[in-house]
């Protein structure tokens, strides 16, 4: 579903993200999922193309700053390996064995994408020491790592979240980037206020068996509990802004935003 927001807003006219697999990856099957969300949030896939753009534009960033290291945990139908790929820059992909050999079958159907693009990390977070499986695959720890971890975190419990957040936090290069998107407390925890249309998104997603969990409204406090000294969100409104040169008060998409965080890389100048 996730992947075929993105193939359709690459596929749109202007288009601010770019994703040549992301349709095929995602079959009819994702298509007809995507399709069902433009009843409840005709934004989602504004957000899915800014998400990507911006996500992809901080890992640009990472790369012209000398990173040689992007791991993208939780990699679902993610294509920047091949997308972003640069000499001498090694992309690993962390997922669900099941995930992924999906995806590695899907992907082998192709005729034009580069299957060594990425190292793959079978793992299960909640049984499997990512850490130890990432060093296996052959990622130095004492080198900087730029990590996305987008579409995941508030699928998780709490104490999951702040469990990886802190060992990426204190088990790698401390010049490492981490990036992820996070949802509010409102849309996690289904509140009473929620708008009609983002309780409309939220029974879709419980109805296909992963529920949002996990909410933030300020990842200030999370972030410094986790060992992080150096923080930057952005909200949808902003990066609508930013990338589309329009705010548009009729957009009711107000419940995601992204963070960037350092332990010691400043993010002023991001
Ligand atoms: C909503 S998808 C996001 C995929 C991708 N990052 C994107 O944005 O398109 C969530 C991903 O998290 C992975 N995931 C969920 N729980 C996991 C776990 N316990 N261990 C490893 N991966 C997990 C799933 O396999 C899936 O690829």
């Amino acid at each position: 579903m996730v992947a075929a927001h993105r193939g359709r807003a690459s596929a749109a006219p202007d288009a601010i993200c770019h994703d040549p697999w992301a349709l095929r990856l995602a079959g009819p099957e994702g298509e007809a999922l995507s399709l069902r969300w433009d009843a409840h949030s005709p934004s989602m896939v504004l957000w899915m193309a800014l998400r990507t753009r911006y996500l992809d534009d901080c890992v640009t960033r990472a790369l012209d700053r000398g990173v040689r290291q992007v791991v993208v945990l939780g990699a679902g139908l993610d294509t920047r390996a091949a997308r972003l790929a640069r000499d001498g820059v090694r992309f690993f992909e962390v997922d669900q064995p099941a995930s992924q050999s999906d995806k590695r079958e899907r992907l082998s159907r192709f005729d034009d994408y580069p299957m060594d693009a990425a190292a793959f990390v079978p793992c299960d977070f909640e049984q499997d020491d990512f850490v130890e499986l990432l060093e296996t695959a052959g990622l130095d720890r004492g080198a900087p790592a730029c990590f996305v971890w987008e579409g995941v975190i508030y699928y998780l419990l709490e104490a999951a979240a702040r469990s990886t957040l802190e060992r990426l936090a204190s088990e790698f290069d401390p010049r490492s980037l981490v990036v992820f998107d996070y949802l509010n407390t409102k849309m996690a925890r289904s509140s009473p206020r929620l708008r009609e249309e983002d309780r409309g998104m939220k029974g879709i997603i419980e109805e296909l068996g992963e529920p949002m969990q996990f909410g933030i409204d300020d990842p200030t406090p999370l972030m410094a509990e986790c060992g992080y000294r150096f923080l930057r969100t952005v909200s949808f409104d902003e990066l609508a802004l930013e990338y589309t040169g329009t705010y548009a008060r009729e957009r009711f998409f107000r419940f995601q935003a992204i963070a960037l965080a350092s332990t010691s890389e400043e993010l002023s100048l991001w």
